[in-house]
């Protein structure tokens, strides 16, 4: 899967994901990321990509211009896929959401800076605004790096252990388990006796029990279906 990121700090992005299982796949190339800075589009004598806001008002607003620039460049090169602006207006980001993007080959995420995006770039090229929670940060670039790694995981290929990512919170509408490992410190005190017991079947029937009972404790919603997140 292609991720294009349009960000004005295309270094922040690729660091970022450059870590774990998401740098690995960007590496091997089973995820493919492509950092693009408007400012490289800006097409104006001292490369500006912001001004200030028509009415007046604090901060700056990142330019129509370059941004759709970039769209079109994209578009030229076919490698556009469905174009996100992160935004706190947007549709809250959940794991239904996750796999459904999951299952597109191209994404394009647009990270605003300072007050945010003119509206008509958003209004002319933008297919969908995600969030990623309802509070304000200062730019789409950690936004963006969330979305890529919730998405990222969902591809074959990326985690060592194809089965896993079905086992993670939220895969079945319900959370995970309590996972137990070696401690010198600790020894074998405190794990439940049935993961040491070496009953395959008696050790998924402890998790299913597991997630239901950790699912009501903590999210009941979940079990309720009120949850936006099934
Ligand atoms: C300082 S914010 C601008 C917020 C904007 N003035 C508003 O009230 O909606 C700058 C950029 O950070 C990103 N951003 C901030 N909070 C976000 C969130 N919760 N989810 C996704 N992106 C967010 C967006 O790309 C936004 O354009």
């Amino acid at each position: 899967m292609r991720f294009n990121v349009i960000t004005l700090f295309p270094d922040m992005v690729a660091e970022a994901l450059s870590y774990g299982v998401i740098g690995k796949a960007i590496e091997k190339g089973v995820l493919a990321l492509n950092c693009i800075n408007p400012r490289d589009f800006a097409g104006n004598k001292h490369n500006r990509v912001d001004d200030k806001p028509f009415g007046g008002g604090p901060g700056m607003v990142m330019m129509y211009d370059p941004l759709h620039r970039v769209i079109e460049s994209l578009k030229q090169q076919a490698d556009v896929g469905e174009v996100v602006f992160l935004s706190p207006q947007g549709k809250q980001l959940n794991q239904s959401l996750c796999n459904e993007l999951a299952t597109m080959k191209c994404l394009t995420l647009v990270c605003g800076r300072y007050e945010g995006v003119d509206q008509r770039f958003v209004d002319e090229h933008v297919d969908q605004e995600i969030s990623i929670g309802d509070y304000v940060i200062s730019g789409g670039e950690a936004a963006a790096c969330v979305v890529v790694d919730a998405i990222g995981r969902q591809i074959k290929g990326v985690l060592g252990d194809g089965e896993s990512a079905m086992n993670d919170s939220f895969m079945n509408g319900l959370l995970g388990v309590p996972q137990y490992t070696r401690s010198d410190l600790l020894g074998q005190s405190g794990v439940p006796e049935v993961l040491l017991s070496g009953h395959h079947q008696a050790i998924s029937a402890w998790r299913e029990k597991q997630a239901t009972t950790l699912t009501e404790l903590k999210r009941p919603d979940l079990l309720a279906g009120t949850s936006e997140s099934k």
